[in-house]
């Protein structure tokens, strides 16, 4: 079992396509394990794109981010990180893949909707960075019927 931070950006929210992309996610298999509306303050921004500090988009990344509220979630599932990067799409929207969240409802590079965890160790850093106080821990019933448990305990 694995979990991801993802975040609904900016354009996301103020476009009203929240409930959409949450549905994605949700209907795909994944658990919420944690999830809210909070503002992105500039020192947050900073630490969570500290990888891109160097590159040109930077400021303009971090101008976005801070630009208007976004909606925090953590995702649980088997193998979350690349499930949930698949059904993001590729960074550029207009280059995604149709059926995905950024090749269906995107437009742009910057402006792409979502953002998601791109490895178990920042998954844990970006999580502990939204998440101070914790994930909230409960049973999801539906994990045995979204999961074949007699194929997933062979592994
Ligand atoms: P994310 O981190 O948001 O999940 O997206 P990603 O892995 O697909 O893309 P990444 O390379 O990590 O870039 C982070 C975010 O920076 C913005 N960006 N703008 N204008 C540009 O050339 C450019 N390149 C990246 C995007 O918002 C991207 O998601
Ligand atoms: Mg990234």
């Amino acid at each position: 079992m694995e979990r991801t931070l993802i975040l609904l950006k900016p354009d996301a929210v103020q476009r009203g396509l929240s409930g959409q992309i949450l549905a994605r996610f949700e209907q795909k298999g994944l658990k919420i394990a944690a999830m809210k509306l909070m503002n992105i303050s500039p020192d947050l921004a900073a630490k969570h794109y500290e990888a891109h500090k160097e590159r040109p988009f930077y400021p303009g990344l971090v101008k976005f981010m801070t630009s208007s509220p976004v909606v925090a979630l953590v995702l649980e599932g088997i193998d979350a990180i690349a499930v949930c990067r698949n059904l993001m799409g590729k960074t550029n929207a207009r280059e995604s893949a149709p059926g995905t969240i950024r090749g269906d409802f995107g437009m742009s590079r910057s402006y792409n909707l979502v953002h998601g965890s791109d490895g178990p160790e920042a998954a844990t850093r970006e999580i502990g960075l939204f998440f101070p106080e914790g994930v909230v821990s409960f049973d999801y019933a539906a994990f045995n019927w979204i999961y074949d448990p007699v194929e997933e305990l062979k592994k």
